[in-house]
């Protein structure tokens, strides 16, 4: 008898449970559609190979000026093209989204503050953040593991770095969190609205604070960056702005998940968390595998400017193309049978492409592994016993995918 050809499933992060597992989902696409075009325009990359590849294909772009017009033609588009329309809003010219050679100059002229050597001298100050943090976890008992730990660790520690002045954190946060938004393949008019009028905020913001630290200027990297802008032709006030915003909010908006998600897997994984707890020495390969394991960004994105062929589909050029690390991280063609599984101690755990890969990859990657080094390993030797008190909630994001809160009971 002959089978009846199936036809190949769609990528649809809709589905119910997606947020608490959105691993089995990625796994039917990676084995079944695994270069396709999703339902919503842009095509979709589930293989670690064609994931690699395209990071590090330098003919591809990350601009919107690549994309091609009938691309543009879906609702998403039409919706941000009515919003732009009203008002004076410029779209960002941060190094996320240009190439080169814009993307070159712009990303040397902040990456001195990243190098590994640079982001190692922050770790005393690090450390004293995480410990007061976990002191108040003790104080309290039953206590949120993102409102005290993963949430200001990272947002205290970019503030620092930048030299920003006191501001009110709820606001920013509310902001932020509509702006990440659009990092999302999927996303309702009202969500649009909201990160349109977030961008506006944060842009005024921003300029604020840029105008404050011209007659406030100290060693830090906002005066750094400001200085590169007096200088003329290295930096326009437009992209100083939207630098800023970029490092500010990738700054923050990443790291809360790693931390948060990463500590939530070594709760459920109490052999792991136990392994760690004894042995400081695998912190950094713990890092790296909690990385590989709940990919705090899901999708980096590019377009094709010429027609691009994978696995014999072509893909036209001016194509919007996600690349979905979270399953490239767990391909098993690359990790064997064990690629689902949470091994703190797995052999090339660092080969995850959770940071990207190419030009574009993480400027903060060393800040963002020593925080979560700290974070986590600190919080794991203080209180060893420490357990789930609650269910946790998921911030209803696809891509920057972590936790909003995360209950758990703490005792040294
Ligand atoms: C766990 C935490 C983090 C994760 C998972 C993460 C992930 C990523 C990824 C996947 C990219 C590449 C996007 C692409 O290929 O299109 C990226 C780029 C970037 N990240 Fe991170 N990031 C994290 C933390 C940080 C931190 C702490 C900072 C800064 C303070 C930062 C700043 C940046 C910047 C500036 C870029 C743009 C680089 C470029 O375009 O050349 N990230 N990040």
């Amino acid at each position: 008898m002959t089978e009846t050809p199936t036809e190949a499933p769609f990528y649809n992060p809709l589905q119910d449970g997606y947020d608490a597992d959105p691993y089995t989902h990625q796994s039917e696409m990676r084995e079944l559609a695994p270069v396709q075009q999703t339902l919503v325009g842009p095509w979709a990359l589930f293989r670690h190979r064609d994931v690699f590849e395209l990071l590090r294909d330098p003919k591809l772009s990350v601009s919107d000026d690549s994309v091609a017009p009938e691309n543009l033609e879906t609702e998403r588009y039409q919706k941000f093209e009515e919003m732009f329309a009203d008002s004076d809003y410029e779209s960002r010219q941060s190094m996320l989204s240009t190439d080169p050679p814009d993307h070159t100059r712009l990303r040397r002229l902040v990456s001195k503050a990243f190098t590994p050597r640079s982001i190692e001298q922050l770790r005393p100050s690090i450390q004293a953040l995480v410990d007061e943090a976990l002191d108040t976890m003790e104080a309290e008992g039953v206590t949120d593991v993102i409102e005290h730990l993963a949430f200001p660790l990272p947002f205290d520690v970019i503030t620092e770095m930048l030299g920003m002045p006191e501001a009110d954190q709820h606001k920013i946060r509310d902001w932020s969190e509509a702006l990440v938004k659009t990092l999302d393949p999927i996303i309702t008019d009202e969500e649009i609205e909201a990160a349109f009028h977030a961008g506006v905020n944060m842009n005024t913001h921003i300029e604020q604070v840029i105008e404050w630290k011209r007659s406030n200027p100290g060693d830090d990297l906002l005066t750094a960056m400001i200085e590169a802008e007096e200088d003329g032709d290295r930096l326009s006030s437009r992209e100083l702005r939207d630098q800023v915003s970029l490092l500010f909010v990738a700054g923050h908006e990443t790291t809360v998940n790693l931390i948060g998600t990463g500590l939530y897997e070594l709760l459920r994984h109490p052999d792991q968390l136990a392994l760690l707890a004894d042995d400081p020495s695998l912190d950094a390969n713990m890092v790296d595998e909690l990385l590989r394991f709940v990919a705090p960004v899901q999708f980096s994105r590019r377009i094709t400017t010429s027609d691009h062929t994978i696995d014999g589909q072509v893909i036209t050029a001016g194509s919007f193309v996600l690349a979905c690390l979270a399953s490239a991280n767990r391909d098993p063609e690359l990790w064997g049978p064990t690629a689902d599984e949470l091994d703190i101690t797995r052999d090339g755990a660092g080969q995850h492409v959770s940071f990207g890969s190419g030009a574009h990859y993480c400027l903060g990657a060393s800040l963002a592994k020593l925080e979560a080094e700290l974070a986590i390993g600190s919080f794991v030797r203080r209180f060893p016993t420490a357990s789930i008190a609650g269910d946790p909630e998921w911030n209803g994001r696809i891509n920057l995918r972590g936790l909003s809160k995360l209950p758990v009971e703490v005792a040294p």
